[in-house]
């Protein structure tokens, strides 16, 4: 699914410019709705709150961005689905009837949101996935390299184990919810590590990416393998890591093997100065969510040029092939780069991260 098109090496210039799309004589650009000015309606479906990042920076950031793009005439309206793929649905099919100008769509369902993205498409009303590459006609896909996610994770998780690892190191592997198509990308990068390098003794796909989920199915794990047998644990997240540590310790676990994560969330960082989880991936949602902005806003206002230039990537959906899109890199988070990360990129505060609770491990980590 992974396919980013280079726009170059083309034989001519002309042909290298159509082939990217940026004389804007693309389908999709002649597809978009009439040019608007500034007063714009930016709808914007995220899919949970289990993880705090959708609450916390994805929909402020996205708002502020907006706002500051559209000298403050324009405006977001939001909805959270809370997991739920009907409520989503129903979500959607609002904004619709509301008319808002485009749509920034974070799917709880892929391939079950496919019929209200061709509603939307019928309505003209551009939809742009957000992080979560929906199904059906969509008009670009903004996110993360999320097979790079995985194999970053895999890479580390092998990289905690040391050379202490061969066909009879037995690990767990909790990924996320089937119905979220980056679970799967996520778990193919991870696999593109692991497989052949160690034994999988146990995998799971959790429902809803919640941590009680991975919680109940890591203790199921644990009876299963056997408690000291688990060198390490793949969690796809860093919510599942919280779960699947209450498990370990439940069983009476006090030196917790290497647990990877993702997301960056404030307890997982913490955890990770602690030593109770190795790392975490951080992916800049700042970087993501203002270019979703930028996305939206100049797909509405018909800035051809400006849309193409932010979309230069071409990936494939399961319904739709050469999606202009763009994938923003991420890096694999340990106690080594939390400063150079989260922290000089203002997502936690040192005092947020280092409370006195805290204190003598932060100095240990150099923070
Ligand atoms: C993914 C997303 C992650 C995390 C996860 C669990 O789709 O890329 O950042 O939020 O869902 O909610």
């Amino acid at each position: 699914m992974r396919r980013i098109a280079i726009c170059v090496a083309a034989s001519s210039m002309a042909l290298s410019l159509s082939a990217c799309g940026a004389l804007g004589v693309t389908g999709d650009s002649a597809d978009a709705s009439p040019t608007k000015g500034n007063d714009i309606t930016v709808g914007l479906l995220l899919p949970e709150k289990a993880n705090t990042r959708y609450d916390k920076f994805d929909h402020p950031i996205i708002a502020k961005k907006v706002t500051e793009l559209t000298d403050k005439q324009g405006k977001v309206v939001y909805a959270n689905a809370d997991a739920d793929a009907s409520e989503q649905s129903r979500q959607m099919q609002k904004m619709i009837s509301d008319q808002v100008d485009v749509i920034l769509l974070d799917a709880v369902d892929s391939n079950a949101i496919a019929s209200d993205v061709q509603k939307a498409k019928d309505a003209g009303i551009p939809v742009i996935a957000y992080d979560r590459l929906a199904e059906g006609p969509i008009d670009a896909y903004i996110s993360f390299d999320n097979e790079l996610v995985g194999e970053v994770q895999g890479r580390s998780l092998l990289e905690a184990l040391g050379g202490d690892v061969d066909t009879s190191t037995k690990i767990v592997m909790m990924n996320g919810s089937p119905t979220d198509p980056n679970a799967k990308q996520f778990k193919a990068g991870a696999l593109s590590e692991l497989n052949g390098q160690l034994t999988i003794a146990k995998s799971f796909d959790t429902k809803d990416w919640k941590p009680e989920n991975a919680q109940a199915n890591m203790v199921e794990a644990i009876n299963e393998i056997g408690v000291n047998n688990i060198a390490a644990v793949y969690s796809a997240n860093d919510g599942m890591a919280g779960g699947i540590i209450k498990a370990l310790e439940a069983a009476g676990v006090t030196e917790l093997p290497p647990i990877t994560g993702q997301d960056a969330e404030l307890d997982a960082v913490q955890r990770i100065i602690t030593g109770e989880q190795y790392m975490s991936v951080y992916k800049s949602y700042i970087e993501e969510a203002e270019a979703a902005a930028e996305m939206a806003v100049a797909k509405v206002q018909g800035k051809n040029l400006k849309f193409d230039s932010l979309t230069a990537d071409r990936v494939d959906s399961p319904t739709d092939k050469d999606i202009p899109a763009q994938l923003v890199p991420v890096v694999a988070l340990t106690a080594e780069n939390i400063r150079e990360t989260v922290i000089n990129d203002g997502i936690y505060k040192l005092s947020e991260i280092c409370t006195p609770k805290l204190k003598e491990e932060c100095n240990a980590a150099g923070l």
